[in-house]
């Protein structure tokens, strides 16, 4: 693949102290879909998830669980492991930050930050949230029940004082505004970009990264006192992925990566802590980063104490993997907050997927089967109604292409449904079950219209549902399936054999109480 365009996407790492759920599930499988894209748009790819395993959270978790914080770590994040590969996820590295190459990447860095002087020995006193592993201002704290005071996230958050190394952020200030400035697209959606530059132009205080007060972490290159504040170990994990230290290789290669995927929660610690980190170490910063929504469940916020966790092992279960992959990202415009629920799952799956899209391939391959001898069909010259369709179909791509590239995954998806629907009217309007009757060579030409099209869905419903789509893509007998292949010179040859065929999308049908 060499001189092919590169791309190189990212989802957060997960800490260790839980088991995976719905939330990373989402930003994984948003990566996914990127990724394959990508690739069968003739990208080099290199798509990287992993686990943050340092950190007072974590060595808390595995205190309770009376375990090594080692032990925690190895058991959870190969949980985390398994989630990508039950969601079919096509990552190309899995990166745990307990791993030697990463903890000599992390130690390099910091190197690299004493040396420009960014780095520096001092004290601090403040406020810290262990759950959000964040310092918080006295200015940002809200007031709990009781008057207890909270982080803005509702976080329980405690006082520190300890002797700690400082990174000099307040004089990245002027250069992150710059930044941003000359980048209109490396913060997005658009709220999050307003948010993360009032932030900085509020003003940016040195930020303490090393503590002293526990052992769970990397230890800070000659003071062994002090290991590493966990959001510099962990966001430098996307540097230790493409070979840093070593700046050729894929360094050379992906470096700077195109998109990090995170939630909205964590939007300030990559858009100006990591690119601060990486200006100070004389790197580029990464060409953009998105923050997508939170998901609610049922109308409620999801928490362990609520006891309203989705586990999205058993959505896959229940639904099907390709309807949760599909649901997950059709339901709720990326960027926004969503809701899931039983009901709405089950509207996505039997509406779009079995009648609109399944439907359609159903009765247009068993028409197929049945009357044009398991092959596909002879055409003959097209009317209005059969270019208009056709040119629909292969105008696609392009629509595609520009929503992935915004990440705006439900736009992109009903402009695929956009053409759906619309070959399901063609096919009502036509009424090939007629034209058997009154006119075969019609009925073939009708058939081949609409077998050409769904040839060009299934190649563009790949990265979303790889497993139907490759079902579909079987049963026209297409063994192309990059996406250079979608538009007429590649379109289906008359006469080709074809396998029998079978439904792909199934309904979901409730359990009737006995
Ligand atoms: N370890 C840090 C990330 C370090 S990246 C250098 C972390 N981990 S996390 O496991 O707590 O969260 C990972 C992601 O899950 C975040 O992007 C977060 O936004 C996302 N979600 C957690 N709950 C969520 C929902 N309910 N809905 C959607 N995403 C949510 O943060």
């Amino acid at each position: 693949m060499s001189g092919a365009k590169t791309f190189y996407v990212t989802t957060p790492i997960y800490y260790v102290n839980d088991k995976p759920h719905i939330g990373h599930a989402y930003t994984t499988l948003a990566c996914d879909v990127l990724a394959r894209f990508k690739r069968l748009d003739g990208y080099d790819v290199k798509f990287l998830t992993g686990t943050d395993e340092h950190g007072q959270k974590v060595e808390k978790s595995a205190e309770v669980a009376g375990i090594s914080p080692q032990a925690l770590a190895d058991k959870n994040s190969a949980n985390f492991r398994e989630l990508a590969a039950r969601l079919n996820c096509s990552n190309d590295d899995f990166i745990r930050t307990t791993e030697k190459r990463h903890v000599a990447a992390v130690q390099a860095l910091w190197t690299k930050l004493v040396e420009s002087g960014d780095i520096y020995l001092g004290h601090y006193e403040g406020w810290y949230s262990v759950r959000d592993e964040a310092f918080y201002g006295e200015d940002e704290l809200v007031a709990g029940p009781n008057g207890r005071k909270l982080a803005p996230t509702g976080a329980p958050v405690e006082w520190v004082k300890e002797p700690s190394y400082f990174f000099r952020l307040s004089a990245w200030q002027d250069k992150l505004l710059e930044w941003y400035d000359a980048n209109p697209d490396c913060v997005a959606p658009q709220s999050r970009r307003n948010e993360v530059i009032s932030f900085v132009k509020g003003g940016l205080q040195d930020l303490s990264v090393s503590r002293t007060s526990f052992k769970w972490g990397i230890p800070v290159p000659g003071d062994d006192a002090h290991v590493m504040y966990v959001w510099l170990d962990a966001l430098t994990n996307y540097i230790t992925a493409v070979g840093y230290p070593d700046q050729g290789g894929d360094y050379a290669r992906y470096w700077p990566a195109d998109l990090h995927m995170v939630g909205k929660d964590i939007v300030r610690f990559h858009a100006v802590y990591w690119p601060a980190f990486l200006m100070a170490a004389g790197l580029k910063p990464a060409t953009r980063v998105f923050a997508h929504g939170w998901w609610t469940n049922e109308g409620q916020k999801i928490s362990k104490s609520v006891g309203n966790v989705i586990d999205p092992l058993e959505l896959i279960e229940k639904y099907g993997l390709d309807q949760v992959r599909y649901f997950m990202l059709r339901e709720v415009p990326f960027g926004n907050d969503g809701d899931y629920s039983h009901r709405a799952m089950v509207m996505r799956m039997n509406s779009e997927l079995a009648n609109d899209y399944g439907n359609l391939a159903q009765r247009v391959l068993s028409m197929i089967g049945k009357n044009c001898g398991n092959a596909v069909p002879v055409h003959g010259e097209f009317n209005d109604d059969d270019r208009e369709m056709l040119d629909a179909a292969h105008g696609l791509l392009h629509k595609l292409r520009d929503a992935m590239d915004r990440q705006v995954f439900h736009e992109g998806l009903e402009a695929l449904w956009v053409v759906i629907r619309a070959a399901n009217g063609y096919v009502d309007r036509q009424a090939p079950w007629t034209l058997k009757k009154t006119d075969p060579a019609r009925m073939g030409t009708v058939l081949w219209v609409l077998a050409e099209t769904i040839r060009n869905l299934a190649l563009l419903t790949q990265a979303f549902m790889p497993d139907s789509s490759a079902k579909l893509l079987d049963q026209l007998a297409v063994t192309e399936r990059s996406l250079d292949r979608c538009g007429s010179h590649h379109a289906l040859k008359p006469g080709t054999p074809l396998p029998v065929p079978q439904g792909v999308f199934p309904r979901f049908v409730e359990e009737q109480p006995e």
